[in-house]
């Protein structure tokens, strides 16, 4: 029985990619294995494949419908905005005790492995008053922090990591997931993180041999199982 909090250092740069993957590793492990995406935005109710839930649903083998949906991401919301703004957009509000308390719920029934995605980066607002890092400092799981490998990478990382530890939160994995397109080579970009963490490094590749990451994925499975 163990949960985890995938936050990240900004949207995009890889969380889902990480959550779907360890979903898929631990599965083929048979070991059981279960997700949330609390509040996401950027949701489209009337298609929503290929968004985080459904993603995550998918990777599950479970079915993409608003049952599943409302069971593992309760707070949609539909512009593609920070969470604050885009529930703001719809006259909504997250209470954030009410979102603490359904992480809690689920982390209390789960008897597997449980991943909760973050949304956005750690410090992204939920609303006024609470931004991710509260719910990561209500939650107190360990958490895994997912970075690009853009250049630019290595502040917000570096910057994720510093409130993550000051907060006392064990940061169990730091994992950069290469960017498309980037013009910063991956490996250089490991070995100077290397120099400013004293926790697991792991890098995901898009492309060529190492793109397989199965082996990264197991690794990462036995860091927070
Ligand atoms: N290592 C990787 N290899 C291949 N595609 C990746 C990798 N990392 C991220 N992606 C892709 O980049 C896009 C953004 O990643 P995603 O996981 O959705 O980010 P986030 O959840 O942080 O917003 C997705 O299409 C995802 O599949
Ligand atoms: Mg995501």
């Amino acid at each position: 029985m163990s949960a985890v909090f995938i936050t990240g250092t900004g949207t995009g740069v890889g969380k889902t990619f990480v959550a779907t993957g360890l979903i898929r590793c631990f599965r083929e492990l048979r070991q059981p294995v279960d997700a949330l995406k609390p509040v996401v935005s950027g949701f489209d109710s009337v298609l929503p494949s290929g968004s985080d839930p459904a993603l995550l649903l998918e990777a599950l083998g479970r079915k993409v419908n608003l049952e599943e949906l409302q069971a593992i991401s309760p707070w949609r919301f539909r512009a593609p905005l920070s969470p604050d703004m885009a529930a703001r957009a719809e006259n909504r509000a997250i209470d954030f005790e009410e979102a603490a308390d359904f992480c809690r719920a689920a982390i209390a029934a789960n008897s597997g492995t449980l991943l909760i995605e973050g949304i956005g980066g750690v410090m992204v607002p939920l609303g006024k008053r609470h931004t991710v890092l509260d719910l990561m400092i209500a939650l107190h799981l360990p958490v895994i922090l997912v970075a690009g490998s853009y250049l630019g990478t290595l502040s917000h990382v570096l910057c994720a990591q510093d409130v993550i530890l000051r907060h006392t939160l064990d940061l169990r994995a730091l994992v950069v997931s290469e960017t498309k397109d980037s013009p910063v080579p991956f490996e250089a970009t490991l070995a100077t993180l290397a120099n400013f963490t004293g926790v697991p490094l792991l890098g995901l590749r898009r492309q060529g041999p190492e793109a397989q990451n199965g082996a990264v994925f197991r690794n990462l499975a036995g860091l927070i199982g």
